[in-house]
């Protein structure tokens, strides 16, 4: 059972033949044609329906956002009642923008001014465009593992295989080599790796991007001091630091992870869980490097989206975050990820397996393998065989987790008690099965 490899590891799946005759392979994104493939028909707090009527416990929460639950009452009510007075103006200003605009400078602690667009890939490219324009520099550096979207400057290098780690590995055909030469890929808790790659590229490096907690391999903590000493190195390098948080912001608190850790980075991406599913994320960060878009009058960078800060999303998001800023939101949420982790590592304890149990807040994975989990090359020894076959098993049972190895579970504020310890039934049994085979 034992097939050790980090490639995708869900396998794909056959679509109905409806949906694969227009769509090609029948999904609208990749990794949603995976065992099982489902035919969504209605999501409702902690559940998915498909259209035969068999419910799952979401986990998957498509990638991060419904941090509340799916179709959450206040932000449905929110939504109803702005679409009865506002569709897209597309000139000017509308007071949910500012509002939320407010919203999230008050929040996120490197805000100091913010501009909306619709999808975390297109802040992380507007934050490395601006990076580049202030320091005149073509170079970036991203780290192994991490993920920010789908364009050529971040795509590569993140679920690599183990011959690729340290090499060239693009996630997609098409891309312009000379603009991935332009990423040097460190490794995630190495400050070593960062200080050799910037005296290697003395003042080229126009920016470091980094998930500050990389949840696109599950969970790797920072190591203490590692993101200060980065903060520190970017400093006196006069290198842009992004957080890319576009899976931390809010998850992980209403201040996103530099609110928990403390450090303050220039630029900020933010996406995902800040509107519990609609379509928007968010750029903000210092107020000179802000300045630059031509947003502004005399900006220099340009920035421009159709459907930039649509009142639907700015809805969605108001209503999510001011469901987040009752402090007994992320107390539920912590409570339930806490638990789940716990009872995890117990479970693999006693029913012998090799396992370490990760995450954060509301965020719990396992992987198949000895601690420690400080960097990609550490994720290499997880047993993705044995991952595959648990999840198979779990989805079977009613349990959705997400379609590849080395991903993350995330629970939500409609996730309940009962649910944490159902779920830890089922993966003991799972486990049980498996190990008696
Ligand atoms: C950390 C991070 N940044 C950026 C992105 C890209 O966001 P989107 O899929 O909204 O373009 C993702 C998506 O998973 C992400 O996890």
């Amino acid at each position: 059972m034992s097939t050790k490899t980090n490639a995708v590891a869900a396998g794909k799946e056959s679509p109905p033949g409806a949906a694969s005759e227009v769509i090609p392979g029948g999904v609208n994104s990749s990794l949603r044609n995976v065992y099982p493939f489902l035919a969504v028909a209605r999501t409702e707090g902690a559940w998915i329906y498909d259209s035969a009527g068999k419910r799952y416990l979401d986990y998957q929460a498509a990638f991060g956002p419904p941090i509340l639950g799916h179709c959450h009452p206040r932000v449905s009510r929110r939504i109803r009642e702005t679409l009865e007075t506002l569709d897209l103006p597309g000139i000017g200003i509308t007071a949910l923008e500012i509002e939320l605009a407010r919203k999230l400078v008050e929040h996120v602690p490197s805000l100091e001014k913010v501009l909306l667009c619709n999808s975390g890939s297109e802040a992380t490219y507007h934050a490395i465009r601006l990076a580049r324009a202030v320091t005149g520099r073509a170079k970036i550096i991203k780290f192994q593992g991490c993920y920010h979207g789908f364009h050529d400057a971040v795509a590569r290098n993140v679920i690599s295989p183990a011959d690729r780690v340290g090499k060239l590995d693009p996630l997609s055909e098409g891309s312009l080599p000379e603009v991935l030469a332009h990423t040097i890929v460190c490794e995630f808790n190495s400050l070593d790796s960062v200080v050799a790659a910037m005296e290697r590229n003395r003042g080229q490096i126009a920016a470091v991007i980094l998930e500050p907690v990389p949840h696109n391999v599950g969970c790797l903590l920072p190591r203490p001091g590692f993101l200060e000493e980065l903060r520190e190195l970017a400093r006196v390098n006069e290198t842009i630091l992004i957080f890319d948080e576009v899976i931390t912001g809010f998850r992980h608190g209403l201040g996103g992870y530099q609110k928990v850790c403390g450090v303050t980075p220039d630029l900020t991406t933010l996406g995902k869980a800040m509107a519990n599913g609609y379509p928007i994320a968010a750029l903000g960060g210092r107020a000179d490097l802000m300045d630059r878009f031509n947003t502004r009058s005399g900006g220099d960078v340009f920035f421009a989206g159709t459907y930039n800060g649509h009142p639907i999303a700015c809805a969605a998001a108001l209503a999510t975050i001011e469901v987040l800023e009752d402090p007994a939101a992320y107390d539920h949420l912590f409570e339930l990820g806490a638990r789940a982790r716990r009872g995890l590592a117990d479970i693999m304890a006693r029913n012998g397996v090799r396992a370490t149990v990760a995450g954060y807040g509301s965020v719990f994975l396992t992987y198949f393998m000895d601690p420690p989990a400080d960097n990609y090359t550490d994720l290499l020894r997880n047993d993705a065989g044995f991952f595959i076959e648990y999840r198979r098993r779990l989805v079977d049972r009613g349990i959705y987790k997400l379609p590849m190895n080395l991903k993350r579970n995330h629970v939500s504020l409609s996730h309940s008690l009962e649910d944490i310890d159902w779920t830890l039934e089922a993966c003991e049994d799972t486990i049980k099965e498996m190990v008696k085979e």
